[in-house]
């Protein structure tokens, strides 16, 4: 099969770890004959610095002539200076809302070899295996006005709007996917609160007729941070608003003992997808060759699965990820005794030998 994908690596160690995402599907094309055509584009401050803005015409453009997008990570110190609208930040936003990626799919799926790296206790997250479906392209990211006002701009808005098709699609999508998993939905929001919160609760439970199997609770999003850590295990399909999902994927990661692990998928109506770490740049380790590539990676595979239909090359990947890991290389992130520390650049070559087939691990 023929596929274009455009790599978008961004800054930081973005720039890194795109590097492994390319060279492993370099292998994988090679070992199942797939011919995967690169075309890379700039996005966030590397494309402040080179264009003037974090999110050129021609990286949109790219995007749209592709198959699939990947996406490294944005942002750093050099550009947090700069007002909201040029932010490296904003070209990320930008490129979801251009693309319609509503749909933000953040698995949370325990290694093996990774329990005793994980700081919660063994019988809590053997086994977990969540996924969070993050509402990508509304919410409080995107509702106007956002903007400081009154005389000394001393009056700040932010707006958490959302149109019941917004909300609708997001929750349909969570059925859907509930319906190929364990049929368990859980609704999060603070409905307590929240005005959107209240026509979310209505949406979920008048979609849950149409899915008479699937179990489904709702929850407030305090509780929800806190049963994380302590019952992961009782989650299946969690459903959210943009910035709940936003802090509770990044809470999630330490269930599997670092965010250098955590991939994701965001996707379009018509399973047109972005992928991406949830992980940002890591500027305090970027350009050390410390990143931990697996989460890029591991999009990459999301990425083979959801957009190309290729599942047999999505596993060779992930298998390869779990040899490497039961072999015992580590990254510095997720270091504990008797293993193999190493960097972004060997644990890249580790994993494309595996994925090739070629060679024992050395
Ligand atoms: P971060 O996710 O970049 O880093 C948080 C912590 O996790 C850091 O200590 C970092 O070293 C560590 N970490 C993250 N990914 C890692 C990996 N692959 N391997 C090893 N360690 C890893 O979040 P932050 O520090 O809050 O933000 C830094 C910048 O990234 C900011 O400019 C922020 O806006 C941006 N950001 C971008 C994205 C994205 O592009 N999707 C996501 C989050 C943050
Ligand atoms: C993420 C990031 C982004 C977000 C930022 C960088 C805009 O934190 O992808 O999780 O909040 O969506
Ligand atoms: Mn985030």
């Amino acid at each position: 099969m023929k596929k274009k994908i455009a790599v978008l690596p961004g800054d930081g160690i973005g720039r890194e770890i795109a590097k492994g995402a390319v060279a492993v599907l370099k292998a994988v094309g090679e070992r199942f004959g797939h011919e995967f055509e690169i075309e890379f584009a700039d996005i966030g401050g590397a494309a402040i610095d080179q264009h003037h803005t974090p999110l050129p015409d021609e990286t949109t453009e790219a995007c749209k002539r592709s198959d699939a997008v990947l996406l490294g990570a944005v942002g750093g110190p050099k550009w947090d200076h700069l007002p909201s609208h040029i932010r490296p930040e904003r070209g990320l936003l930008a490129i979801r809302k251009e693309l319609q990626l509503f749909a933000n799919l953040r698995p949370i799926i325990t290694f093996e070899s990774l329990v005793e790296s994980s700081p919660l206790k063994r019988e809590i997250i053997e086994d977990v295996d969540v996924m969070i479906v993050r509402e990508l392209t509304g919410g409080l990211y995107f509702g106007k006005p956002s903007e400081r006002r009154g005389e000394h701009n001393e009056v700040v808005i932010d707006t958490l709007h959302y149109t019941r098709e917004e909300i609708e699609r997001i929750v349909e999508k969570s059925f859907e996917l509930a319906m190929v998993r364990n049929k368990k939905l859980t609704s999060v929001d603070k409905a307590n609160v929240l005005e959107s919160s209240r026509m979310w609760r209505e949406i979920v439970q008048e979609k849950a007729k149409n899915y008479p199997e699937v179990q489904v609770e709702h929850m407030y999003v305090d509780a929800a941070a806190m049963k994380l850590i302590h019952q992961p295990k009782d989650f299946d399909v969690m459903v959210t608003e943009n910035l709940f999902g936003d802090i509770l994927s990044d809470e999630a990661s330490m269930i599997t003992g670092s965010l250098g692990l955590l991939p994701s998928a965001s996707l379009r109506a018509d399973g047109f997808g972005l992928f991406e770490p949830v992980h940002g740049s890591a500027p305090d380790i970027a350009g050390q060759d410390k990143a931990n590539p697996m989460a890029m990676i591991l999009s990459a595979a999301m990425m083979l699965k959801y957009s190309f239909n290729m599942h047999k090359e999505a596993e060779a990947i992930e298998q390869a990820i779990n040899e490497v890991l039961n072999a015992g290389y580590r990254t510095p992130d997720i270091q504990n005794t008797g293993t193999h520390v190493v960097g972004t650049t060997k644990m890249i070559d580790l994993v494309v030998h595996r994925v090739r087939e070629d060679s024992a691990i050395s």
